[in-house]
Protein backbone atom coordinates (compact mmCIF):
# COMPACT_ATOMS: atom_id res chain seq x y z
CA UNK A 1 0.00 0.00 0.00
CA UNK A 2 1.73 3.21 -1.03
CA UNK A 3 0.74 6.39 0.73
CA UNK A 4 0.11 9.99 -0.11
CA UNK A 5 2.44 11.62 2.21
CA UNK A 6 6.08 10.97 3.75
CA UNK A 7 6.05 12.85 7.12
CA UNK A 8 7.88 10.92 10.16
CA UNK A 9 9.54 7.43 9.93
CA UNK A 10 7.86 6.72 13.28
CA UNK A 11 4.12 6.47 10.90
CA UNK A 12 5.96 3.38 8.79
CA UNK A 13 5.76 0.09 9.56
CA UNK A 14 8.55 -2.41 8.91
CA UNK A 15 7.39 -3.76 5.56
CA UNK A 16 7.32 -0.87 4.58
CA UNK A 17 10.64 0.30 5.15
CA UNK A 18 11.88 -2.61 4.01
CA UNK A 19 9.56 -1.98 0.59
CA UNK A 20 11.33 1.61 0.14
CA UNK A 21 15.19 0.39 0.97
CA UNK A 22 14.80 -2.60 -1.74
CA UNK A 23 13.20 -0.29 -4.14
CA UNK A 24 16.49 2.16 -3.46
CA UNK A 25 18.40 -0.63 -5.06
CA UNK A 26 17.39 -0.90 -9.08
CA UNK A 27 17.18 3.19 -8.44
CA UNK A 28 21.38 3.12 -7.01
CA UNK A 29 22.11 0.87 -10.04
CA UNK A 30 20.81 3.18 -12.68
CA UNK A 31 23.86 5.52 -11.65
CA UNK A 32 26.43 3.43 -13.16
CA UNK A 33 24.63 3.92 -16.65
CA UNK A 34 25.58 6.50 -18.92
CA UNK A 35 21.84 7.42 -19.10
CA UNK A 36 20.26 7.78 -15.38
CA UNK A 37 16.44 8.85 -16.22
CA UNK A 38 13.76 6.71 -16.24
CA UNK A 39 10.42 7.77 -17.44
CA UNK A 40 8.46 6.93 -14.18
CA UNK A 41 6.98 10.35 -13.12
CA UNK A 42 7.22 11.88 -16.42
CA UNK A 43 4.19 14.14 -16.85
CA UNK A 44 4.77 14.81 -12.90
CA UNK A 45 5.73 18.14 -10.93
CA UNK A 46 7.79 18.49 -8.07
CA UNK A 47 7.62 21.75 -6.33
CA UNK A 48 10.87 22.22 -3.90
CA UNK A 49 9.48 24.36 -0.58
CA UNK A 50 12.32 25.53 1.08
CA UNK A 51 12.47 27.73 4.01
CA UNK A 52 15.31 26.95 5.81
CA UNK A 53 18.46 26.52 4.05
CA UNK A 54 19.80 22.78 2.53
CA UNK A 55 22.36 21.34 0.20
CA UNK A 56 22.43 17.92 0.32
CA UNK A 57 18.89 17.15 0.96
CA UNK A 58 17.69 19.93 -1.88
CA UNK A 59 19.93 19.04 -4.19
CA UNK A 60 19.34 14.93 -3.88
CA UNK A 61 15.62 15.26 -4.25
CA UNK A 62 16.02 17.59 -7.32
CA UNK A 63 18.31 15.22 -9.33
CA UNK A 64 15.84 12.20 -7.72
CA UNK A 65 13.08 13.97 -9.12
CA UNK A 66 14.89 14.52 -12.98
CA UNK A 67 16.04 11.30 -13.02
CA UNK A 68 12.41 9.84 -12.92
CA UNK A 69 11.74 12.42 -15.42
CA UNK A 70 9.27 14.60 -13.39
CA UNK A 71 9.29 18.50 -13.93
CA UNK A 72 10.81 20.68 -10.95
CA UNK A 73 10.17 23.78 -9.94
CA UNK A 74 12.41 25.53 -7.32
CA UNK A 75 10.00 27.59 -4.86
CA UNK A 76 12.43 30.57 -4.36
CA UNK A 77 11.20 31.64 -0.18
CA UNK A 78 13.39 34.58 -0.98
CA UNK A 79 11.87 36.18 -3.40
CA UNK A 80 8.52 35.29 -3.12
CA UNK A 81 5.31 37.29 -1.49
CA UNK A 82 6.57 35.14 1.30
CA UNK A 83 8.38 38.09 2.23
CA UNK A 84 5.93 40.61 2.04
CA UNK A 85 3.86 38.48 4.64
CA UNK A 86 1.87 35.83 3.19
CA UNK A 87 1.41 32.95 5.62
CA UNK A 88 2.45 29.34 4.30
CA UNK A 89 -1.80 28.58 4.21
CA UNK A 90 -2.00 30.87 1.41
CA UNK A 91 1.36 30.11 0.05
CA UNK A 92 -0.02 26.64 -0.41
CA UNK A 93 -3.54 27.58 -1.51
CA UNK A 94 -1.71 29.16 -4.62
CA UNK A 95 0.77 26.49 -5.15
CA UNK A 96 -2.37 24.32 -4.76
CA UNK A 97 -4.05 25.85 -7.97
CA UNK A 98 -0.92 25.18 -9.86
CA UNK A 99 -1.88 21.31 -9.67
CA UNK A 100 1.69 20.28 -8.59
CA UNK A 101 1.84 16.51 -7.69
CA UNK A 102 4.84 16.62 -4.98
CA UNK A 103 5.66 19.01 -2.71
CA UNK A 104 8.88 18.66 -0.60
CA UNK A 105 8.70 21.09 1.88
CA UNK A 106 11.53 21.86 5.05
CA UNK A 107 10.77 24.21 7.29
CA UNK A 108 11.71 25.23 10.88
CA UNK A 109 8.84 24.60 12.62
CA UNK A 110 7.79 21.13 13.37
CA UNK A 111 4.86 19.99 11.96
CA UNK A 112 4.24 22.28 9.38
CA UNK A 113 4.56 19.75 6.07
CA UNK A 114 1.61 17.81 8.33
CA UNK A 115 -0.42 20.96 8.03
CA UNK A 116 0.23 21.43 4.36
CA UNK A 117 -0.40 17.74 3.42
CA UNK A 118 -4.09 18.30 4.98
CA UNK A 119 -4.64 20.87 2.90
CA UNK A 120 -3.41 19.48 -0.58
CA UNK A 121 -4.21 16.79 -2.93
CA UNK A 122 -0.68 16.68 -3.45
CA UNK A 123 1.83 14.29 -2.34
CA UNK A 124 4.19 16.03 1.08
CA UNK A 125 7.36 14.88 1.84
CA UNK A 126 9.47 16.81 4.73
CA UNK A 127 12.75 17.51 3.93
CA UNK A 128 12.98 18.46 7.86
CA UNK A 129 10.52 19.97 10.00
CA UNK A 130 12.09 21.83 13.03
CA UNK A 131 13.42 19.31 15.66
CA UNK A 132 10.36 16.75 14.95
CA UNK A 133 11.48 15.00 11.77
CA UNK A 134 13.75 14.29 8.67
CA UNK A 135 12.52 10.47 7.63
CA UNK A 136 14.36 10.88 3.98
CA UNK A 137 17.47 11.44 6.27
CA UNK A 138 16.83 8.17 7.74
CA UNK A 139 16.16 5.96 5.44
CA UNK A 140 19.36 6.98 3.53
CA UNK A 141 20.78 6.44 6.72
CA UNK A 142 19.71 2.85 6.92
CA UNK A 143 20.46 1.64 3.51
CA UNK A 144 24.16 2.97 3.91
CA UNK A 145 24.21 0.67 7.00
CA UNK A 146 22.17 -2.06 4.97
CA UNK A 147 24.44 -2.11 2.73
CA UNK A 148 27.08 -3.05 4.90
CA UNK A 149 25.28 -5.37 6.55
CA UNK A 150 22.18 -6.33 4.51
CA UNK A 151 20.84 -7.85 7.80
CA UNK A 152 21.71 -4.96 10.33
CA UNK A 153 19.96 -6.71 13.11
CA UNK A 154 22.13 -6.28 16.38
CA UNK A 155 24.73 -4.15 15.10
CA UNK A 156 25.15 -1.06 17.14
CA UNK A 157 25.41 3.01 16.26
CA UNK A 158 26.56 5.31 18.60
CA UNK A 159 25.15 8.13 17.95
CA UNK A 160 27.04 11.12 18.89
CA UNK A 161 26.06 15.22 19.59
CA UNK A 162 23.35 17.07 19.73
CA UNK A 163 20.34 14.62 20.23
CA UNK A 164 17.69 17.40 21.72
CA UNK A 165 17.80 19.84 18.93
CA UNK A 166 18.42 16.64 15.73
CA UNK A 167 15.31 15.83 13.48
CA UNK A 168 18.08 13.32 12.30
CA UNK A 169 19.02 11.74 15.26
CA UNK A 170 15.00 11.33 15.77
CA UNK A 171 14.34 10.07 12.66
CA UNK A 172 17.60 7.62 12.03
CA UNK A 173 17.40 5.94 15.80
CA UNK A 174 13.67 5.19 14.93
CA UNK A 175 13.99 3.62 11.70
CA UNK A 176 16.99 1.60 13.02
CA UNK A 177 15.49 0.84 16.13
CA UNK A 178 12.46 -0.87 13.83
CA UNK A 179 15.66 -2.58 11.73
CA UNK A 180 16.25 -4.44 15.26
CA UNK A 181 19.61 -2.26 15.46
CA UNK A 182 21.06 -1.53 18.74
CA UNK A 183 21.15 2.65 19.16
CA UNK A 184 22.63 4.57 21.85
CA UNK A 185 23.53 8.32 22.12
CA UNK A 186 26.18 10.25 23.51
CA UNK A 187 26.87 13.46 24.52
CA UNK A 188 26.55 16.12 26.58
CA UNK A 189 24.08 15.88 29.49
CA UNK A 190 22.41 19.14 28.60
CA UNK A 191 22.26 17.41 24.57
CA UNK A 192 20.88 13.99 25.32
CA UNK A 193 17.00 14.35 26.40
CA UNK A 194 16.61 12.04 29.24
CA UNK A 195 12.92 11.45 28.34
CA UNK A 196 12.48 9.06 25.12
CA UNK A 197 12.69 5.57 24.14
CA UNK A 198 12.98 3.58 27.47
CA UNK A 199 15.94 0.74 24.75
CA UNK A 200 18.22 3.91 24.06
CA UNK A 201 21.03 3.78 25.98
CA UNK A 202 22.28 7.15 27.09
CA UNK A 203 26.35 8.33 27.63
CA UNK A 204 27.72 11.44 28.73
CA UNK A 205 31.40 9.63 29.21
CA UNK A 206 33.21 8.83 25.12
CA UNK A 207 34.98 6.33 26.63
CA UNK A 208 32.06 4.42 28.43
CA UNK A 209 30.41 4.81 25.25
CA UNK A 210 33.29 2.97 22.99
CA UNK A 211 33.41 0.30 25.53
CA UNK A 212 29.64 -0.69 24.41
CA UNK A 213 31.42 -1.42 21.12
CA UNK A 214 29.60 0.34 18.37
CA UNK A 215 29.59 -0.69 14.90
CA UNK A 216 29.10 2.48 13.49
CA UNK A 217 29.60 5.70 15.09
CA UNK A 218 27.10 8.35 13.84
CA UNK A 219 28.43 12.10 14.77
CA UNK A 220 25.51 14.65 14.37
CA UNK A 221 25.74 18.79 13.71
CA UNK A 222 26.23 21.06 16.24
CA UNK A 223 23.30 23.11 15.63
CA UNK A 224 24.30 26.28 16.67
CA UNK A 225 21.32 27.89 14.64
CA UNK A 226 18.84 26.34 17.30
CA UNK A 227 20.66 26.77 20.26
CA UNK A 228 19.19 29.89 22.22
CA UNK A 229 20.98 29.07 25.65
CA UNK A 230 24.76 27.68 26.29
CA UNK A 231 24.44 23.43 26.12
CA UNK A 232 28.40 23.66 26.56
CA UNK A 233 31.10 26.02 28.07
CA UNK A 234 32.96 25.97 24.35
CA UNK A 235 33.19 24.61 21.32
CA UNK A 236 36.47 23.47 21.86
CA UNK A 237 35.73 21.72 25.52
CA UNK A 238 32.97 20.03 22.96
CA UNK A 239 35.12 18.95 20.44
CA UNK A 240 37.73 17.80 23.35
CA UNK A 241 34.96 15.55 25.24
CA UNK A 242 32.94 14.52 22.32
CA UNK A 243 34.77 14.94 19.11
CA UNK A 244 36.89 12.67 16.40
CA UNK A 245 40.18 13.85 16.91
CA UNK A 246 42.80 12.41 15.12
CA UNK A 247 43.73 10.34 18.63
CA UNK A 248 40.31 9.06 18.30
CA UNK A 249 40.68 8.47 14.57
CA UNK A 250 43.50 6.23 14.93
CA UNK A 251 41.43 3.87 17.94
CA UNK A 252 38.69 4.03 15.77
CA UNK A 253 40.57 2.71 12.95
CA UNK A 254 42.22 -0.06 14.87
CA UNK A 255 38.60 -1.00 15.53
CA UNK A 256 37.67 -1.27 12.22
CA UNK A 257 34.36 1.28 13.24
CA UNK A 258 32.31 3.30 10.45
CA UNK A 259 31.68 6.34 10.36
CA UNK A 260 28.80 8.55 9.60
CA UNK A 261 27.87 12.57 9.65
CA UNK A 262 24.65 13.57 8.02
CA UNK A 263 26.53 16.82 6.91
CA UNK A 264 27.16 19.40 7.34
CA UNK A 265 30.24 18.73 8.96
CA UNK A 266 31.49 21.42 11.80
CA UNK A 267 35.29 21.00 10.86
CA UNK A 268 37.07 20.93 14.23
CA UNK A 269 34.02 20.61 15.93
CA UNK A 270 32.43 17.29 15.18
CA UNK A 271 35.33 15.44 13.30
CA UNK A 272 39.12 16.84 12.23
CA UNK A 273 39.88 16.70 8.73
CA UNK A 274 41.99 13.72 8.41
CA UNK A 275 37.90 11.77 8.95
CA UNK A 276 37.33 12.95 5.72
CA UNK A 277 39.98 10.58 4.11
CA UNK A 278 39.14 7.62 6.49
CA UNK A 279 38.61 4.52 4.39
CA UNK A 280 35.57 3.81 6.56
CA UNK A 281 33.83 6.94 6.50
CA UNK A 282 30.45 6.67 4.80
CA UNK A 283 29.73 10.43 4.77
CA UNK A 284 30.06 10.07 0.59
CA UNK A 285 27.89 7.23 0.49
CA UNK A 286 24.71 8.63 2.96
CA UNK A 287 25.11 11.62 -0.05
CA UNK A 288 24.68 9.84 -2.92
CA UNK A 289 22.77 6.87 -1.43
CA UNK A 290 20.30 10.00 -0.57
CA UNK A 291 19.23 10.06 -4.41
CA UNK A 292 18.45 6.57 -4.29
CA UNK A 293 16.30 6.85 -1.45
CA UNK A 294 14.72 9.88 -2.65
CA UNK A 295 13.75 8.26 -5.92
CA UNK A 296 12.26 5.58 -4.30
CA UNK A 297 10.35 7.70 -2.33
CA UNK A 298 8.87 9.90 -4.59
CA UNK A 299 8.22 6.74 -6.77
CA UNK A 300 6.03 4.69 -3.98
CA UNK A 301 4.11 7.94 -2.88
CA UNK A 302 0.71 8.50 -4.71
CA UNK A 303 -0.25 12.09 -5.21
CA UNK A 304 -3.89 12.87 -4.79
CA UNK A 305 -4.60 9.10 -4.95
CA UNK A 306 -3.35 8.04 -7.94
CA UNK A 307 -0.47 5.39 -9.22
CA UNK A 308 2.48 7.00 -11.01
CA UNK A 309 3.57 5.12 -14.10
CA UNK A 310 6.01 1.93 -13.95
CA UNK A 311 9.35 2.05 -14.06
CA UNK A 312 10.57 0.80 -17.72
N1 LIG B 1 21.65 16.20 5.98
C1 LIG B 1 21.03 17.34 5.60
O1 LIG B 1 19.82 17.53 5.83
O2 LIG B 1 21.85 18.23 4.97
P1 LIG B 1 21.36 19.60 4.28
O3 LIG B 1 20.96 20.53 5.40
O4 LIG B 1 22.55 20.09 3.50
O5 LIG B 1 20.18 19.27 3.42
Amino acid sequence: MARKDLLDIAALDREEIEHLLDQSIPFKELFTRSVKKVPALKGKSVLMLFYEPSTRTHSSFEVAAKRLSADVTNFDVAHSSITKGESVRETVETLQAMRTDYIIVRHGRSGLPGMIARQTKASVISAGDGAHAHPTQGLLDAFTIKEKFPDPTGKKVLIIGDILHSRVARSTSTILKKLGVEVAYLGPGSLVPRVGPENIRRFTDYKEAMAWSPDFIYLLRVQMERQDAQFFPSLREYHRLYGISDARLDEIRKRGLYLMHPGPVNRGVELCDAVMDYERSLINDQVENGIAVRMAVLYWLKPGGESPSVVS
